[in-house]
């Protein structure tokens, strides 16, 4: 079982940084560095931070990163330990590269790579197997929560999405809107309080009651401008963050909201 990066509390909050498809050697070298370097000058933060770069980059950062109490994570992972499965890469892999996490189910790999949720649990019990923390995405489209399906739908995701392993301190939930990635749009305090609020219940009563540990992210459009507001918002535990993740002064800015 994966402990919790900090030792501040099991509810520690987290933010991550996912890169996507993004990043060659100099530019991720550079990227890493900055965010290492403005961590180390910024003191001691109340959350804990995971970079999540492509898997050709894991090597390349690990030192860079864990020098500055920085966690690595990938951005996906097979459901076998290994095997004839050409392109794929599996969990203990990732473990073996230096990941202490993994996100899964991200929507874009629900959308391109036909992820159903079913296929997303499998892989979170290989993951957990593995020694790792996952980060497990849900969220509902545009449609759906025009429709007034939202809670239903992300419901459904979280239920079919969580190996019957693990625990609220290894699992981290993430509620990332598919019409909130990338756009510039996020959903309003009462929208994304209530989404967390219905996450953690329905976590305590799949696990039990074991939610206190429990981590729930937003993620979508997050920046440095509107951090301040969603991070203070009840019930929300960090960020997933995406494009400003890119920029090491704007995923700083969003981290700087748990300084001191
Ligand atoms: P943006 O922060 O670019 O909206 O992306 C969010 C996301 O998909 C993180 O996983």
């Amino acid at each position: 079982m994966t402990e919790p990066l900090g030792s501040a509390g099991a509810a520690r909050p987290i933010v991550v940084a996912n890169w996507k498809m993004n990043g060659l050697r100099r530019a991720g070298r550079d990227l890493a560095e900055g965010i290492a370097r403005l961590k180390q000058a910024g003191g001691e933060l109340a959350c804990d931070v995971i970079v999540c770069p492509p898997v050709t980059l894991l090597f390349e950062l690990h030192d860079t990163l864990a020098a500055a109490g920085i966690a690595l994570g990938g951005q996906n992972s097979h459901a076998a330990e290994k095997g004839a499965h050409t392109g794929d890469i599996s969990a203990p892999m990732l473990a073996d590269s230096g990941c202490s996490h993994v996100i899964l189910g991200h929507s874009e790999r629900r959308a391109n790579h036909g992820e159903t949720s079913e296929a997303v649990g499998e892989k979170a019990a290989a993951a957990l197997a593995a020694g790792l923390g996952v980060i497990i995405c849900v969220g509902e489209s545009e449609a759906e929560r025009d429709a007034g399906d939202a809670l239903d739908v992300v419901g459904d995701q979280v239920r079919k999405s969580l190996p019957e392993q693990g625990g609220s301190g290894d699992i981290v939930i993430a509620y990332e809107p598919v019409w909130a990635i990338g756009t510039g749009r996020v959903p309003n305090a009462e929208q994304i309080g209530e989404m967390h609020r219905h996450i953690r219940d329905l976590f305590k009563q799949l696990k039990s009651g074991d939610v206190d540990g429990l981590r729930v992210l937003y993620g979508g459009s997050v920046n440095a401008e509107n951090a301040a507001d969603i991070l203070s918002i009840e019930g929300v535990d960090g960020a997933l963050v995406g494009g400003a993740s890119l920029s090491a002064e704007k995923f700083w800015g969003i981290c700087a909201h748990y300084g001191h």
